[in-house]
């Protein structure tokens, strides 16, 4: 698949889950967050950019670390996140934040701009992880931070079959490289290579809870990497893959719910002063 076709995958996709993303996600996904900002050492007063922002979970709670001096923007491919997070900060009468549609290959930010970069699981649905790391690394200042969140090994993510599941019923792979970042050091590698200097990571376990197998499908299936594939296929096709992907986490099951284990990879690094 070609990246500018992996791309539309992740936007369309990534559509359809912000109605129901926080539901799904937001405790799945908070150790992971709380490494990330606690990773960061925000101060007040502080410029930041959230690139795949998704909601805003981690812009809202950054707008709180750098309070009304600071300023955060949230960036993210899917309009429909940025449409969710906008509005949300509408409601919430949010001053220090603003939300603007960018790939995080390309983003629409001056160079040495801001005090830090930050990606809670974003950057390994880019085709193109190492350019999306260096636009982490052009619109910092010098002496400023990146910080990234990515799911870590394979073999330490229960739900990890949910990709062959869909794979065996399309023509080519819907999000190749999504393990590729959080085995061995490649995260650290693409942290370098971007110019980040004194990286540290952090490796950290994780159980996703779900009450029922209906939210656990919902998580996975109706938006994000393999939803554009899902919404496609016919009543018959999408009920022998739920079937499929709940045999796979059987194993986790826990009375009515599951407790699916996983892991997260934090990075952080400076940009060179
Ligand atoms: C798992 S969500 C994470 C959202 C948020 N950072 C959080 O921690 O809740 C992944 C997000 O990455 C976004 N995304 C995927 N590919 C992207 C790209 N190339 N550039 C920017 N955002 C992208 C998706 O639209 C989605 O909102």
């Amino acid at each position: 698949m070609s990246p500018e076709l992996q791309k539309r995958v992740q936007r369309y996709g990534w559509d359809k889950a912000s109605d129901y993303y926080e539901r799904c996600w937001a405790d799945q996904l908070k150790p992971a967050q709380e490494l990330l900002i606690e990773m960061a050492d925000l101060k007040i007063g502080e410029k930041v950019i959230d690139i795949a922002c998704g909601t805003g979970l981690v812009t809202f709670r950054v707008a709180e670390k750098v309070g009304t001096e600071g300023f955060v923007l949230g960036s993210d491919l899917s309009d429909k996140m940025i449409e969710y997070s906008l509005q949300y900060s509408v409601h919430k009468n949010q001053r220090n934040t603003n939300f603007q549609r960018m790939d995080a290959e390309e983003l629409t930010a001056e160079d040495n701009y801001f005090d830090a970069s930050l990606s809670a699981l974003g950057l390994m649905y880019s085709p193109d992880p190492f350019t999306a790391c260096k636009e982490m690394n052009r619109v910092i200042k010098h002496g400023g931070r990146a910080v990234a969140a990515v799911w870590g090994e394979r073999k330490n993510c229960g739900w990890a079959e949910i990709f062959p599941i869909i794979d065996a019923r399309v023509k080519s792979d819907v999000c190749p490289l999504f393990f590729q970042l959080g085995g061995g050091d490649n995260l650290k590698f693409t942290f370098e290579q971007a110019g980040f200097t004194n990286i540290r990571l952090k490796r950290i376990s994780t159980t996703l809870y779900y009450e029922t197998a209906e939210e656990a499908s919902t998580a996975v299936f109706a938006g994000g990497p393999v939803a554009m594939a899902y919404s496609r296929f016919d009543e018959i096709t999408k009920q022998e893959v739920h079937k499929e992907y709940l045999s796979s986490i059987e194993q986790f099951k826990n009375g009515k719910g599951y407790n699916i284990p996983g892991e997260f990879l934090v990075a952080a690094g400076y940009k060179n002063n």
